[in-house]
């Protein structure tokens, strides 16, 4: 079963990400079976879902590294076989490189897509501000803290000015209040630049504080159960935790979770 490709296409834009039918089999193992899901340009989509759920396979496939097995990605109007351009991705882990510091690892990303460092030199100066990164442009990745690092590998996957971010569990290593710290950095550099974000979490608070829409999906093979939309204003602030809105998605995150047999 595969969504009618010619009945999307009419409403595609540049920076949309759109799923459909996609099926990705690992020999016998079925990982994920038949998702489809539209993100819109602009939009902050989280997904949510068990270990083992396929999340991260379907955030490899829309990142064009490994290709489904059924069913088609297309970004905008271009069907994905291959890492795309417009795309920034950030690992679980920042994965810098030790031997290189903190502006030649967010440089790297230039280096690796053949792009002049020199064109690219303002926003560099752009993004240091913003994460608060200066004065470590020249410190080795071993002398910051982790969420320093991951504000490292957040630059490195913005520098290139990608329309879509693909984010892995990229605070999930952080302690919590470093990753609320980060959740309020990403969210400031979103609301900045409206980037269409695919982000992948355990966290159902970091779900519905980031979230226009959160995707919940089911135990292996990897199906979307649910999807809630977070109607909250921007920016967001962790004291809104208290709020009806925050405390009704946090709820049907949790009762969807229940109905299909899982925890947190
Ligand atoms: N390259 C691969 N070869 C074989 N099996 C794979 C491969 N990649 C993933 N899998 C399997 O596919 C399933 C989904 O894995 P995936 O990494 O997508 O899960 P996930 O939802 O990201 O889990 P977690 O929350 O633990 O990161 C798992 O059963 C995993 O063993
Ligand atoms: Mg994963």
């Amino acid at each position: 079963m595969t969504t009618d490709a010619n009945l999307v296409s009419s409403v595609r834009t540049e920076a949309d990400i759109q799923i459909a039918g996609v099926t990705q089999r690992f020999g016998s193992l079925l990982a994920l079976d038949t998702v489809d899901l539209r993100i819109s340009a602009g939009e902050f989509v989280s997904v949510l879902g068990p270990s083992g759920c396929g999340k991260s396979t379907l955030m490899r496939a829309v990142a064009g590294l490994v290709p489904p097995t059924a069913g088609t990605i297309h970004i905008g109007a271009d069907l994905v076989r291959k890492p795309h351009p417009d795309v920034g991705i950030v690992f679980q882990k920042a994965t810098l490189l030790p031997w290189r510091n903190v502006r030649d690892n967010i440089t790297l990303q230039l280096e690796m897509r053949n792009l002049p460092a020199a064109r690219f030199e303002k926003r560099l100066r752009q993004l240091i501000t913003l994460t608060g990164l200066e004065g470590f442009e020249s410190a080795l990745p071993h002398q910051l803290s982790g969420g320093m690092q991951q504000r490292v590998a957040l630059c490195r996957a913005l520098i290139h000015d990608p329309k879509i971010m693909l984010m892995d569990e990229p605070f999930g290593a952080l302690d919590a209040m470093t990753r609320e710290t980060m959740n309020l950095e990403l969210q400031r550099v979103w609301l900045e630049s409206r980037k269409t974000v695919m982000f992948i979490t355990h966290s159902i608070s970091e779900a519905v504080f980031l979230s226009d829409r959160i995707v919940v999906m089911s135990k292996r093979p990897g199906k979307i159960a649910t999807i809630i939309d977070v109607d909250l204003p921007r920016p967001r602030s962790f004291s809104m935790v208290g709020e009806p809105a925050f405390i009704e998605a946090t709820i049907r995150i949790r009762e969807c979770f229940d109905a299909l047999g899982m925890t947190e």
